[in-house]
This record gives structure tokens, C-alpha cells and sequence, in this order.
């Protein structure tokens, strides 16, 4: 197998550092598995930016747990099996379910705030899918954070974990499909000093992939760079073309997509078109709160007859108080574009939000790389299939961190060769050529969006592969000397996964929708789209 790096250099010149557990990324999944490898192991967590930037911190909605007496652990797996629309795993979403609840408990132990109601009990809210309210929230509508915070300053305050902000991971250092560590790049201020740091096992918690669509919930470092490096590797990814979009984000002329969480709908607020008239009640039985990629469809359909560019939420079956409680960030962000929202409609229309597809692992969090693990967004262990429920990530990362953090503390117990000193071998010749990254940047995000949306084509999916293959031509072939530069290479590849696995699948079936083919074809489609760097080499 031929190695592929993104920086050419001989390791033997780049300082060192050397841990037992290498962990990439800072959201719930790094975290957490963070805390369970550092129980017996030394931890190095490395992230590309300031330690909260993060998808978990903007998590708004909440984290689903069936706690509640009229729950059942049963129904919360049953909706999910149901929102994923027969790829589900089912082994992993009981795990992530039974084994979730331990982990809320945990949370709660660690002193995160859950909303309480009148009576003093947990509040739980409901979002689209669910047949029970189930949705634990904190500080009404800023659930990651307060997560997120959480975790950190256990993370701080634990003496076997270090935590380096502002390190770029670039490449796994990896050597016959067994990864020994990675090569990063600090960011900071006027330093782009490469870094080469041994591990006796490595977790990829990096996170998603959705900057790599025009219009997206997600914050800039969900570049998918934990996809692309693991695909480098030689690891085999899973189910790349399940993009989820959430259907309702703030569209305002100048204003970010900003989620509107579906807490919002889950608490009474309905869809509705410029005359205000709802749609929702015509296309599922569950209306308003239909599972994500029903909702987003009658969006687009609604938005395509009234000839819109989007459509509303309205808020007005909430009362304003509980919209004040509920709601607090939402409602502050609106008001800054002159929305109050206790009175006025939000403008809004779908956005990527979540990558249900990534780097193929078992329920043990391994990849197919050796003392490789993965968790989180950027991983596929099957507990989402091609429609992700809402809430249910948080709870993945959260079982399946703590399943790679004590995977990677085992696996650095064990007796391991040495690191094998070589030098980078180069796939292409690099070379220095004029590239304005953000003009490509965007021009790949303008043509994912287009062909990747909500529907697809096989037209478009063919000729947007064309596209990406020229560009990845040049783009590759370029050694970077910042982390925007590996980004773009990073989207490039996992954009070009996307849409290879998308026209491959000849079928509709959850986010993945293809207009010659609406119907789900379980005959032949209802099996995993599995897809590793050797499909291409051949
Ligand atoms: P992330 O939290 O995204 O963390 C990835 C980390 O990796 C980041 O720290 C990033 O900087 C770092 N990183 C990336 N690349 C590199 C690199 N090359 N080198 C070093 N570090 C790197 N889910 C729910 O369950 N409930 C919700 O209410 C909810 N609301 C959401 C609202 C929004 C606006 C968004 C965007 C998502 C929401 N989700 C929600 C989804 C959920 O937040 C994410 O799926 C989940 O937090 C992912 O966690 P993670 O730890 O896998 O990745
Ligand atoms: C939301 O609050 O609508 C997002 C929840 C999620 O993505 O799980």
C-alpha cells in the first residue's frame, strides 16, 4: 500500500511527543473518552482550535434519554430503528440507548444542570421522531454548551490528561493499516511548527463534515478532516452519502444559518407558508414533528409550489413567557436581526446539519486500522442508519467516547513494536502553485450544495465527481503550510465520497433522496455503502 501524507517531510526532524492515548478533537465524543482512557493511561487531546469550538457546543435541543417512568428504553430504540429507516444497526443502538442512560446519570453526578419543571423533576421536551418526551435540556436552548463546559473543566482538572488547543492534526502517522500516533501543526500566532506525536493508540474524534455544504448549522471546523485522514489510512468508511439536513435554520440575508432548534416545534410551534397556512398535517401522521428528512421534504416541496425561498416558524401556540424560558438564545439571536419571536414568524429552510455516515467502526469504537479508534460524528458505528433521530448524537457520543477511551487504554497496555522511523513518502509530486483556498473552497461548497442536496440526480452526482476529481488534481498535489489548505484537501476527499456513494446508491431512502429512483429498494439497498481507499487503487 502506498502511504499518503499531506506534508512531505522527514519525521526524524520534527519534535516529538509521546503519549498512551492520542486523542484528536475536544467535543463530547473527545472528551469523554479522554476521561475514560486517563483512568489508566496517559492522555494527550489535541484540537484545532479553542478547546470548546466544537459541533457539541452550539447543541441546542437537548440529549435523549428514556428516564422518564412513562418511557421505555424499548420505544427510544424503536424510534430510532424507525427514523433510520432499516440501517440501523441494532445492536449498537441498544447499546447507545441502555448504556446512555448510565451516562446521563454520570453527567448529572458531574454536576451538569439539567432543566427541571415546576415540581422539581427533570424537564424533558420532545423533537421530531420520538413517541415520548424524552429530550433532557440545560439552560433552555444551550444544551452543548453547558455539556461542553462541563467536560472541559473535569478534563482540566484531571492530572493524566494534557490538553494542547490550537494543534492542527494534518496526517495519521500510519504504516501498513496500523496508525502509531499523528503528525499536527500548532496554529497559533505566526507558528506553523509541525509536531510529530507517538501514541500506543490513537481515537479520532473529530468530529463532521457539513462545511463542506454552502449552507450549514455547523461551526467552521466541522471540515471532515477525521474522515479524510482515517480514509488516508487505509480505514473504511460507511454510509458517506446520509447527510443530514435540519429543516429549520434562520434564513435571514446576511444572518448565519443559525439553527432554530426543532425543541422549538417539540414545545407547539408549527410550520406554516407566507399565508400562514400549516403543510405539515398533509404529509405524516406525526405533522410537525415528523422524523427530519420528512420534514425537510415538504419544506422544499412547500417551498417549490409557493415558488419561496423559504418558510416560517411560527410561535404564536407557545406562550411568550415559556418562549422567554425555553428559548432564550434563540430568542436573543433573533432579536439582534429585529425578530421577537414571541411575536413574529422566523424565516426559515433546511441547512446541513449532521453526517450520519463516516469512519466504519464496531461497537468496541475500532476501525480497520490498527489501535485506530473512532467516536463520535466522525465515526459510523450504525446507530443513526440513513436518518439520524434528534438528540440521539450527544448520547453517541457520549457511550461510544467512553467505549474508544477504554478500548485505547487497553490497547496501550499491550506490548507494541516500535515506532517505525521513516521517512513521508509522497503519493504525488508536490509542488507550489498561485491558489486562492477560499475561491475553491467555496466553489466546492457551492457544487456539493447543489448536487449533494436534499435530492439528487445522477447527472449532477456524475458531473460534480468530474469536477472534484480536477480539482482534487491540483489541489493534492499542493504541500500546505496551513491548516485551510489541508482543510480544502480534507473536504475535497470526503465531498468526493459523498457523492461517489451517492450515486452508487440507486435508490431513495432516508436523507438520501434520488430523483430517478423515489422508491427504497430494500432488495438491493438495504445493506451498509462501505468505501476504503483500495476501491479506487485498484
Ligand atoms: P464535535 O463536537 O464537532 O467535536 C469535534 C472536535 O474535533 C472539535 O473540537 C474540532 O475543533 C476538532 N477537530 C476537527 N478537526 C480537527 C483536526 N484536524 N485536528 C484537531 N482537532 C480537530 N445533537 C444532539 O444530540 N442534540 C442536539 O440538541 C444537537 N443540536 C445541534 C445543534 C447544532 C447547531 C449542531 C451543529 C449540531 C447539533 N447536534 C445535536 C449534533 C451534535 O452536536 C454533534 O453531532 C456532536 O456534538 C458531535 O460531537 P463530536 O464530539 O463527535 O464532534
Ligand atoms: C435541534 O435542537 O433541533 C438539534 C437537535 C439535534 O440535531 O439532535
Amino acid at each position: 500500500m502506498r502511504e499518503i501524507f499531506l506534508v512531505d517531510v522527514d519525521l526524524r526532524r520534527v519534535p516529538s511527543l509521546a503519549t498512551d492515548v492520542l486523542v484528536i478533537g475536544s467535543g463530547i465524543a473527545a472528551l469523554e473518552a479522554a476521561l475514560a482512557a486517563a483512568e489508566t493511561a496517559s492522555v494527550l487531546i489535541i484540537t484545532k482550535a479553542a478547546p470548546e469550538e466544537s459541533n457539541t457546543f452550539y447543541a441546542q435541543g437537548g440529549v435523549a434519554a428514556s428516564l422518564s417512568p412513562d418511557d421505555d428504553p424499548a420505544k427510544h430504540i424503536q424510534d430510532t430503528l424507525t427514523a433510520g429507516v432499516g440501517l440501523c444497526d441494532e445492536a449498537a443502538v441498544r447499546k447507545m440507548v441502555i448504556e446512555g442512560r448510565e451516562r446521563i446519570r454520570e453527567l448529572m453526578a458531574w454536576g451538569v444542570p439539567f432543566d427541571r419543571d415546576d415540581r422539581g423533576d427533570i424537564a424533558l421536551t420532545i423533537e421530531g421522531g420520538h413517541s415520548s418526551r424524552r429530550v433532557l435540556h440545560a439552560d433552555g436552548d444551550a444544551t452543548g454548551k453547558v455539556i461542553e463546559r462541563t467536560a472541559l473543566s473535569r478534563v482540566a482538572a484531571h492530572p493524566n490528561i494534557t490538553l494542547m488547543p490550537g494543534v492542527f492534526a494534518v496526517d495519521l502517522l500510519h504504516h501498513e493499516r496500523v496508525c502509531y500516533g499523528a503528525v499536527a501543526m500548532e496554529t497559533g500566532e505566526g507558528s506553523r511548527r509541525l509536531l510529530r506525536i507517538e501514541a500506543r493508540a490513537t481515537v479520532m474524534a473529530t468530529g463532521g463534515a457539513c462545511c463542506i455544504y454552502r449552507e450549514t448549522t455547523n461551526p467552521e471546523v466541522a471540515t471532515g478532516d477525521g474522515m479524510a485522514m482515517a480514509y488516508r489510512a487505509g480505514a473504511t468508511l460507511a454510509d458517506m452519502e446520509f447527510v443530514q439536513m435540519h429543516p429549520t435554520t434562520l434564513y435571514l440575508a446576511g444572518a448565519r444559518r443559525f439553527l432554530i432548534s426543532e425543541a422549538v416545534r417539540g414545545e407547539g410551534a408549527v410550520l406554516v407558508n407566507r399565508r400562514g397556512e400549516r403543510f405539515m398535517e398533509k404529509a405524516h401522521p406525526l405533522k410537525d414533528l415528523a422524523p427530519r428528512d420528512v420534514v425537510c421534504r415538504a419544506i422544499m416541496e412547500e417551498m417549490a409550489r409557493s415558488g419561496e425561498p423559504n418558510v416560517f416558524l411560527d410561535l404564536s401556540p407557545i406562550p411568550p413567557e415559556r418562549i422567554r424560558e425555553r428559548f432564550p438564545n434563540i430568542m436573543a439571536l433573533c432579536a439582534q436581526y429585529g425578530l421577537d419571536i414571541t411575536r413574529d414568524r422566523i424565516p426559515v429552510r433546511p441547512a446541513a446539519h449532521y453526517f450520519m455516515g463516516g469512519v466504519r467502526t464496531g461497537l468496541d469504537a475500532a476501525t480497520d486500522v490498527g489501535r485506530l479508534l473512532a467516536c463520535g460524528e466522525v465515526a459510523c458505528v450504525g446507530v443513526h442508519g440513513a436518518n439520524r433521530l434528534a438528540s440521539n448524537s450527544l448520547l453517541e457520543g457520549l457511550v461510544f467516547g467512553r467505549e474508544a477511551g477504554v478500548n485505547a487504554a487497553r490497547i496501550a497496555r499491550e506490548p507494541q513494536p516500535g515506532f517505525p522511523e521513516r521517512a513521508v513518502r509522497r503519493r504525488f509530486e508536490h509542488k507550489r502553485i498561485p491558489l486562492d483556498v477560499e475561491d475553491v473552497r467555496r466553489s466546492l461548497r457551492s457544487l456539493v450544495s447543489r448536487a449533494c442536496g436534499i435530492y439528487r440526480d445522477g447527472e449532477s452526482l456524475a458531473n460534480a465527481i468530474r469536477m472534484l476529481d480536477f480539482w482534487q488534481q491540483y489541489v493534492y498535489a499542493e504541500e500546505f503550510a496551513s491548516p485551510s489548505g489541508f482543510e480544502l484537501q480534507n473536504m475535497l476527499q470526503v465531498a468526493q465520497l459523498v457523492a461517489r456513494c451517492a450515486l452508487a446508491r440507486e435508490e431513495s431512502r432516508g436523507a438520501h433522496q434520488r430523483r430517478e429512483f423515489p422508491a427504497t429498494d430494500n432488495a438491493r439497498w438495504k445493506r451498509h455503502s462501505l468505501v476504503s481507499r483500495f476501491d479506487f487503487e485498484k
